[in-house]
């Protein structure tokens, strides 16, 4: 029989494990458990590109529909606030003020015993339409998920309007839930802005790499599902390999499955697969990391690369020509970006794992303003 590769390289793709991800998803679990106003429904997931929050949003998405929530999953592009009233109506036909044959099945298929009419009024906006849903979603002890995605791309007004909607839900004591996701510069930015007190009020979750531990163990595990041979010394090559980071374990996992002989891993095949693992970052996360960037954002990180290890912000300023308090604001940037990591004693490390490598290889092109 021939598997399919059972690793999922691909942006927003639910991996075949998740790892180290279980203590994220607590407090929105408990969330789910306890209802409106619970500190769990309230949750931005911020991090570094690839590290696993599209993901994120996906899982609780699932925990919520588990215990009969209502999802919407929504990308923060123009619009969202009147493509979220959209959808909404749509759910409230579906529960009984549409047709009837539409209604039918979607009550039987959301397990609802019975079903209430709703008033002849239809309710209008944004606001009256998650009133109206979330007092039928009450009355069968569930509710109504919102997620929405990339919110670096949102459109401010539409935040503060889906911000306002949902705190007046949650003093009406409804049970909504708003998970959102982007990268922390994006979200620091939307909250030193006047955009709400209330989405200050979110718990931050910022998502890192996972333990090594842990990405030993999910790859041992998934070789061994799909009858593929891997010595516990080649696990322990790959899960190294990954830097703990989500989109490698992906990356990694795919293609040393992918180039295993006869089912079996050898040294050479797992040299490989590393090796194509690497440059498929390269070409992937990375590029487009550093294209989100400025020029001297980027050539703040090519002075970074020139270190074997974590960076002073001393030597940085020295690279450039510039005063340390310049290189601290850049410094800041990046940090705000996700791109690099707060390494304690006043270093600074690349967040991303073969960043420096790629940097060191690509100087030439990143040293003209323009990327390939
Ligand atoms: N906890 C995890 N364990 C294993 N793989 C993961 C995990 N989180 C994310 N991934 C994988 O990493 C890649 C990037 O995930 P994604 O959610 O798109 O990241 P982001 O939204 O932060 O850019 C995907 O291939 C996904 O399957
Ligand atoms: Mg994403």
């Amino acid at each position: 029989m021939v598997m399919r590769n059972p690793f999922k390289p691909t942006a927003g793709a639910r991996p075949p494990l998740l790892v180290g991800r279980n203590d994220a998803l607590d407090s929105f679990r408990e969330g789910l458990e306890d209802g409106p106003g619970s500190p769990g429904l309230l949750t931005i997931f911020t991090g570094p590109r690839g590290v696993g929050k599209t993901v994120m949003l996906t899982e609780a998405e699932a925990l919520a529909r588990e215990q009969g929530w209502v999802v919407i999953s929504e990308t923060a592009t123009k619009g969202l606030i009147s493509r979220l009233a959209d959808s909404i109506q749509g759910r409230l036909e579906e529960l009984g003020d549409g047709k009837p044959s539409r209604r039918v099945t979607a009550v039987a298929a959301a397990g609802f015993g019975v079903t209430t009419q709703l008033p002849p009024t239809r309710p209008t906006g944004l606001r009256e339409r998650a009133t109206a849903l979330l007092f039928r979603l009450a009355g069968h002890d569930t509710g109504l998920l919102i997620t929405v995605d990339e919110i670096h791309a949102v459109d401010r007004e539409d935040l503060t309007e889906l911000a306002a909607i949902v705190q007046h839900l949650i003093r009406e004591d409804l049970p909504i839930g708003l998970l959102m996701a982007g990268i922390p510069k994006a979200v620091a930015d939307l909250l030193n802005e006047d955009v709400s007190t209330f989405l200050r009020r979110a718990d931050r979750i910022d998502l890192t790499g996972v333990p090594l531990q842990d990405v030993r163990e999910a790859l041992a595990r998934t070789f061994a599902d799909t009858g593929v041979t891997i010595e516990p010394a080649q696990v322990d090559l790959a899960a190294e390999a990954t830097g703990g980071y989500p989109f490698l374990i992906q990356l990694v996992g795919y293609h040393v499955w992918r180039r295993a002989v006869e089912d079996t891993v050898t040294d050479k095949s797992l040299a490989a697969g590393v090796d194509a693992a690497r440059r498929r970052l390269g070409a992937t996360v990375l590029q487009a990391a550093l294209a989100d960037l400025s020029p001297v954002d980027r050539s703040v990180l090519l002075k970074m690369s020139e270190d074997e290890g974590p960076s002073r912000i001393a030597d940085i300023a020295r690279r450039l020509g510039e005063t340390t308090k310049y290189a601290g604001v850049y410094r800041r940037r990046l940090l705000d970006a996700g791109i690099i990591v707060d390494a304690g004693r006043g270093l600074t490390d690349f967040a991303v794992p073969h960043l420096r490598e790629y940097l060191r290889e690509h100087t030439d092109s990143m040293s003209q303003s323009n990327l390939p």
